[in-house]
């Protein structure tokens, strides 16, 4: 293969801890990817009939996924914090480790029995307590601005790693002759202008009027700016912003009647997300303020979201602030 792996890549980076913890991320990534595309063949499909800090059900590869992440991130020895979506707690893996991390083992669970895009949400903060102790809440409870790498695995069509270390966002695609992960997207930019937008629609009726009347801009003819947009939505954060980070697009979690913070967790959906999209050259915000500029104060705290595009983060923004 004439392309760069991974770890060769990687390690150009040039923090070697920094470059031990990712290549472990990808090896049990590698492990998720196989468990994932051969699902309807095992019996680890389905629910595990218990409920998380969220309340909502775990699915049996929802805890899979994250006992694979925590062992694989153990055995790399640079990890001193863990902070996942399936674990009430925070974990001390490595306490000499000078690294935390926070994920979202596996995102979009709803499609995991459909076959629809899904993927691992990762991001890496330095720990602020001085190796050899264990770790303490203010390690995670860090603003995404101060990011050290972030990114997902999308299992999907193919399987990828979408990673930025804050110099841009660099793609690469598992090669399922040797199972190792090859540049395949250098560089990637977001399209200043998406002709895509990405929200459940059928939240609608729960939306603020000027969100409302984003969405209504959005379905009206106009062939100076290409409307109507295309509404695309699965149901997979990591599948809604990948496409959108290659095609251009705006996905949008609002806060709502319903869900008066938005649905999706700052910690290890919002800022990995917002970090990616920001260094591909597009935006993100809560729709008041830029996502990485906010402090967070709990774990699990959810937040509202706006990611995508710059045309459509300007306009979409105009319409909320009315
Ligand atoms: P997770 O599977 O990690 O709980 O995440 C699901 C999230 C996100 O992936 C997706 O964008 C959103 O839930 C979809 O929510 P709705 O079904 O309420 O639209
Ligand atoms: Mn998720
Ligand atoms: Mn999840």
């Amino acid at each position: 293969m004439n392309r760069p792996s991974f770890p060769d890549f990687v390690v150009a980076d040039g923090d070697l801890d920094l470059t031990k913890l990712l290549v472990a991320l990808a090896e049990g990534c590698k492990v998720i990817s196989h468990l994932v595309n051969n699902v309807g063949l095992s019996d680890i499909i389905g629910h595990t009939g218990s409920s998380n800090v969220h309340g909502e059900d775990v699915q049996k590869l929802d805890d899979l996924t994250n006992k694979i992440l925590t062992d694989y991130l153990t055995a790399s020895e640079t990890c001193a914090g863990f902070v996942s979506e399936e674990n009430e707690h925070i974990l001390t893996l490595n306490a000499g480790g000078k690294f935390t991390i926070a994920v979202d083992p596996l995102d979009g669970s709803s499609n995991i029995d459909v076959a629809a895009p899904i993927g691992t949400i990762f991001c890496v903060h330095e720990r602020l307590t001085a190796p050899g102790g264990d770790v303490e809440g203010v390690d995670f409870l860090q603003k995404g601005t101060a990011t050290r790498a972030a990114g997902y695995f999308i299992y999907g069509s193919s399987t990828m790693l979408i990673i930025s270390t804050g110099r841009g966002v660099n793609g690469f695609t598992l090669n399922t002759a040797d199972n190792e992960f090859y540049l395949s997207h250098p560089n990637i930019m977001m399209p200043e202008k998406g002709k895509i937008y990405s929200i459940n629609q059928g939240n609608a009726q729960k939306y603020d009027d000027g969100l409302r009347n984003f969405l209504n801009y959005c379905g009206e003819v106009d062939k100076d700016t290409s409307r109507p947009y295309s509404l695309r939505y699965i149901g997979s954060m990591v599948g809604d912003i990948h496409r959108n980070l290659i095609k251009g697009g705006i996905f949008i979690y609002p806060a709502n009647k319903g869900e008066t913070k938005g649905k999706l967790r700052l910690l290890y959906e919002c800022i990995p997300m917002s970090f990616i999209v920001e260094q591909a050259g597009g935006k993100a915000s809560d729709g008041k303020m830029r996502i990485l500029e906010i402090q967070p104060t709990d774990f699990h705290e959810r937040c509202a979201i706006f990611i995508g595009s710059k045309n459509l983060m300007d306009k979409a923004l105009e319409f909320v602030n009315q």
